[in-house]
């Protein structure tokens, strides 16, 4: 199974997914690395992994539907079988989802329909929930919508900040993001991967 990442930041689920594959734990082809501004971690993650890498840069574009024309053909060239999200901090449109079948990957660190956004721990922790998660899900082109393949309960502590709790959440989403990638490859090496359908 060939997959595309997408970054916007740091990068530390793709290294779990980077460090899976490198170990044999996880049987997929990163066939590159893409981000959306210049100078992100995840890309230099990847550069030192000796990952191809990209950048479809979102300022360098006069309007959303270039940029994002110019993301999907990028993207489309690598031939991915699945496109994942991995921080990509960009809602992207129909077109671009279409192009991939529908299979495009998301993690969100929230449990969904709970806390979307950019905000998912500081919004959990504003609203005083005791337990919250992460959740891996097949995007649509709404904002961490589409139906979920995988999610696993974080308990918050009285006193987490936001950071304290993102950090406990991205260890569990990183082993969630791993483990799905493996099924879905698996499925796909058994010609039976399909996108679920919502609801
Ligand atoms: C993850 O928690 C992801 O779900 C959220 O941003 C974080 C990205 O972390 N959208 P990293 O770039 O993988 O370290």
């Amino acid at each position: 199974m060939r997959i595309v990442v997408l970054v916007s930041g740091t990068g530390s689920n793709l290294q779990a997914v980077i460090d899976a594959v490198k170990s044999g734990e996880l049987d997929v082809e990163i066939a590159a690395v893409g981000a959306d501004r210049e100078g992100t971690y995840g890309i230099e993650r990847s550069d030192e992994a000796g990952l191809e890498t990209f950048v479809v840069n979102f300022n360098s574009f006069p309007t959303r539907a270039e940029w994002d024309a110019a993301l999907t053909a990028k993207v489309a060239a690598y031939a991915p079988d699945v496109v994942v999200s991995s921080g990509f901090m960009r809602i992207v449109s129909p077109q671009f989802i279409d192009t991939f079948g529908g299979r495009y990957l998301n993690t969100h660190p929230a449990l969904l329909p709970s806390f979307p956004g950019a905000h998912g721990v500081r919004d959990a922790i504003a609203y005083g929930v005791k337990v919250t998660g992460c959740t891996v899900h097949w995007a649509d082109a709404g904002v961490d919508t589409g139906p979920i393949i995988a999610q696993e309960a974080v308990t918050v502590e009285d006193n987490d900040s936001e950071e304290t709790l993102h950090e406990r959440i991205k260890v569990v989403e990183r082993r969630l993001l791993v483990k799905t990638l493996s099924e879905l490859a698996a499925s796909h090496e058994a010609g039976t991967l399909r996108v679920p359908q919502a609801g």
